[in-house]
């Protein structure tokens, strides 16, 4: 036997079970995970609590929970060549992270090798935020010399969004409460207050103009960077919903490549940038991270052990 989370019924962080199950094994073409620790994104709960998105992702109950995960191969299935039992390894799996044990298809969902230097905490935070902070830059065609605002700059997508943003060498104004301020100074960028007057305040820091844009929350900040003069094409939202304003470049992980996701493992591998860790929780209280992720006020990324 081992243990995963089991949700039962739609619901919020309550219909969440950490149960025996029996072992999971890696069948043809799959690898299993001994999973060390996962990341939660707001996905995770949102799959959990609106049985309409679920639909679209296929989930059907009772499901597992979580994506992101790193951890150790210790089994590996018939056809299976790169990953031998004891790789470190990090990547996601929908709706099976939360377990002892993950099996993972290589070919379809995300597996990498997790670099030396890097944490079981640490990579298990990547796959999701790290295709998607990708993905944003890529679709604002972000670049040297730019001056970039980005809006929810301290959440778990926007602390990789803002240091890849600065390693590619642009200015980077980013959105957060006053309270987050130094946070964001410590990444690098010049933090702005989000909320009514926000493109005044914008351009007050920013005289000579603001070059691109990402919105990682809501639509606020890809309006004001319309307002602001910055061309539709070169403002990405993740989180504006089916309906981007003024033909702004909605965008995801499910756009960035395998390789994209690699660079930033390197790259915090390589002291470059890092992950801000906000909390740790012990499987045991899920319930807890998972309540904590849902008030979206995470600096970085929340973190569960195994
Ligand atoms: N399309 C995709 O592939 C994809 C992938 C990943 C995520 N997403 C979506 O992208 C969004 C961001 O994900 P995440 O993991 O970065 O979320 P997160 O970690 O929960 O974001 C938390 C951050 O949001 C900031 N925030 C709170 N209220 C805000 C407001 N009104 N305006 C601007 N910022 C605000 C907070 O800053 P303060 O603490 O300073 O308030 C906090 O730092 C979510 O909606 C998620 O569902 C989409």
């Amino acid at each position: 036997m081992s243990r995963a989370v089991v949700y039962d019924t739609f619901g919020g962080p309550e219909v969440l079970e950490l149960r025996e199950v029996p072992q999971p094994h890696a069948g043809p073409g799959e690898v299993r995970v001994r999973v060390a620790a996962l990341g939660l994104n707001p996905m995770d709960w949102i799959l959990t609590s609106m049985p309409e998105v679920a639909a679209q992702f296929g989930i059907t109950l009772p499901s597992g929970f979580g994506t992101d995960f790193a951890g150790v191969v210790d089994e590996v299935g018939e056809g299976i060549s790169g990953f031998a039992v004891g790789d470190r390894v990090y990547g996601g799996a929908l709706g099976r992270a939360a377990a002892d044990s993950a099996v993972v298809d290589p070919s379809t969902d995300s597996l990498l090798h997790t670099p030396a230097g890097i944490s079981d905490e640490v990579a298990g935070t990547l796959s999701v935020a790290g295709l998607t902070a990708s993905a944003v830059l890529e679709a604002a065609e972000v670049k040297a010399g730019d001056t970039v605002l980005i809006g929810g700059a301290a959440g778990g997508v926007g602390v990789l969004v803002v240091q890849l943003a600065k390693l590619a060498g642009a200015r980077v104004i980013g959105t957060a409460s006053e309270g987050t301020f130094d946070f964001l100074r410590q990444l690098g960028a010049d933090p702005v207050t989000y909320g009514p007057g926000l493109e005044d305040r914008v351009r007050a820091m920013a005289p000579d103009g603001v070059s691109a844009a990402s919105d990682l929350f809501g639509t606020e900040t890809a309006e004001a960077a319309l307002g602001l003069g910055v061309p539709a094409q070169r403002i990405s939202t993740i989180a504006a919903g089916p309906n981007p304003p003024g033909g702004v470049r909605a965008t995801g992980g499910f756009n960035a490549r395998p390789e994209d996701l690699g660079r930033i493992a390197d790259a915090v591998a390589a002291g470059e940038i890092t992950v801000p860790i906000a909390a740790t929780y012990p499987i045991d209280r899920l319930r807890e991270a998972v309540e904590l992720q849902a008030q979206r006020h995470a600096h970085g990324k929340i973190v569960v052990t195994l």
